[in-house]
């Protein structure tokens, strides 16, 4: 049996946790917007037409900041389509998905649906088939009070008060051959540096995104960010990293250990902006705005057949249903994103609804949490206060993908009189002994202690059995003098919550 021991200093602070990092994405792709959000007919509908089955689980999931309009759908998007009468509203064709856009869902109604989630907007702009104009137009109508042409527009569509949307992504994936309109990090650094000053220009304190690479494994990366920030360095705040998992050929060792891989991504490309800045001489730091991440099946996907030469509504797309070992990989990591809070100050889990998603719905019917529900919410609602640096003593693992791993991995969160530990258990068939000095946490009672695993590592929630996987109370969790001691199951994700006894 593995055994691992972590001592936690509470004073070895890495960062404040950042409520943005429980970070969301909607995309008009698939269902994420139609049937999953929006579906007027629905018995839950309310009088917008958004579930509230589905506002309640996104309550519960404790998502901040919701990326949208897309991802790849954006690059081909005329936002202007999707606001005023609904019954004017132009059906586009979407080329990102091949698809078709009823544009019967646009900002003000998304806006709305952000007020119900409790959740903060972030915008992305069109950079692929469009420019400065558009962008500046959207800003004017988002966040202009009123009294100009555009920000009346709004007014008399029904939103009097301005949308106030902070943070925006110049484009998406401008580096990826699927995109539309894609470019060369040349090109892409000019507009987005262009298309940033104009934006600032309106209103200085925006916070704006520039397109890293579409993920690690793309052929100019790093170049593409140093590139692009040699451009735009100056006039942006944030570079966008997208990381999608997957298990590839059975091998679950190096899938567990995905969070290596995001932790190396994250410092090279944070190597890469403090390397322009320091060039530059700027005093300036470059923040990550993790903004895709997530498990996709994605080969999977490409050989489905699932977009195709039809032309439909709102198709099944990127449906995955996760497992338990998705599950675990998901929660690896957002405890890595927490990690890497230093510069990692915003994140987007891709997606929210019904595409690569936690929440799925049925048209008519259900809404339902899928096994990746869990590590997320559960994070989102414990984590508070300081991400401390935890010393592990763990064994390790060779995996053929992310070189050596250790077979246990955690973080852990302090707040005033209280703190969060999440661990995961990347053995596959034992179960790790794992103890934890909380000495420097004052005298802390286990006030919560969850698990999730199952002795089928591949079991999933599906529309038949939406509760097969849950996590279920570790009471295993214990504290004698100061040290935590507890049991993890293989393939496992656990959270606990301490709380300091009273008078400490
Ligand atoms: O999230 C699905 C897609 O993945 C997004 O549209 C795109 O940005 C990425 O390639």
């Amino acid at each position: 049996m593995p055994r691992a021991h972590i001592t936690l200093d509470k004073h070895a602070v890495i960062a404040p946790v950042r409520r943005r990092t429980f970070g969301s994405f909607v995309e008009h792709l698939g269902r994420g917007v139609y049937t999953g959000l929006y579906e007027p007919e629905h018995p839950s509908a309310n009088d917008d037409g958004f579930r509230m089955d589905v506002v309640e689980l996104v309550r519960e999931l404790g998502s901040t900041t919701i990326r949208y309009p897309g991802g790849s759908f954006v690059s081909g998007y005329r936002w202007e389509d999707a606001i005023g009468p609904r019954e004017k509203r132009p059906v586009r064709r979407d080329l990102a998905w091949h698809s078709l856009e009823s544009n019967q869902v646009g900002l003000d109604e998304f806006a709305r649906w952000l007020k119900l989630t409790g959740s903060e907007p972030m915008l992305a702009v069109n950079l692929g088939t469009r420019g400065i104009q558009a962008a500046l137009d959207l800003l004017e109508y988002a966040n202009h009070p009123s009294g100009t042409a555009l920000s009346d527009l709004r007014v008399a569509n029904g939103t009097p008060e301005p949308h106030n949307v902070r943070m925006w992504c110049l484009g998406n994936e401008m580096d990826g051959p699927w995109q539309t309109g894609f470019m060369t990090a040349q090109d892409y650094g000019k507009i987005a540096a262009r298309t940033a000053a104009a934006m600032k220009t309106a209103d200085k304190d925006l916070e704006l995104v520039v397109c890293g690479s579409s993920g690690s494994g793309m052929p100019t990366f790093g170049d593409w960010e140093r590139t692009v920030l040699e451009h735009s360095y100056d006039h942006v705040d944030y570079i966008s990293c997208h990381q999608y998992y997957q298990e590839h050929d059975g091998d679950l060792g190096s899938f567990l250990a995905s969070a290596v891989d995001m932790e190396l991504f994250i410092d090279t490309v944070v190597a890469t902006a403090d390397h322009v800045g320091y060039k530059k001489r700027s005093t300036k730091k470059i923040d990550i705005s993790f903004d895709e991440w997530n498990v996709w099946y994605l080969k999977e996907h490409q050989e489905s057949g699932e977009v195709n030469d039809e032309w439909r509504h709102a198709p099944r797309q990127l449906e995955d249903l996760y497992t338990v070992a998705d599950a675990v990989v998901v929660g690896n990591l957002l405890m890595t994103l927490l990690k890497r809070g230093d510069r990692v100050t915003s994140a987007s889990l891709a997606q929210l609804v019904n595409v690569i998603a936690p929440i799925m719905t049925e048209p008519g019917g259900p809404a339902w949490r899928q096994t990746t529900f869990y590590p997320f919410s559960i994070t989102s609602r414990l984590a508070a206060g300081e991400v401390i640096r935890p010393l592990i003593d763990a064994p390790t693992y060779t995996t053929a993908r992310h070189g050596q791993a250790s077979v246990v991995d955690t973080i852990a969160t302090v707040d005033e009189d209280q703190a969060a530990v999440f661990l995961v258990n990347r053995d596959l068939a034992q179960a790790a002994q794992v103890t934890v000095d909380v000495r420097s946490l004052g005298s802390a009672r286990v006030i919560e202690a969850v698990t999730l695993a199952d002795a089928d590592v591949y079991a999933k929630n599906t529309l038949a059995e939406q509760q097969r996987v849950i996590p279920r109370a570790n009471p295993s969790a214990t504290i004698s003098e100061g040290v935590l001691s507890i049991d993890l199951p293989p393939v496992s994700w656990t959270a606990i919550a301490l709380r300091q006894a009273a008078g400490d």
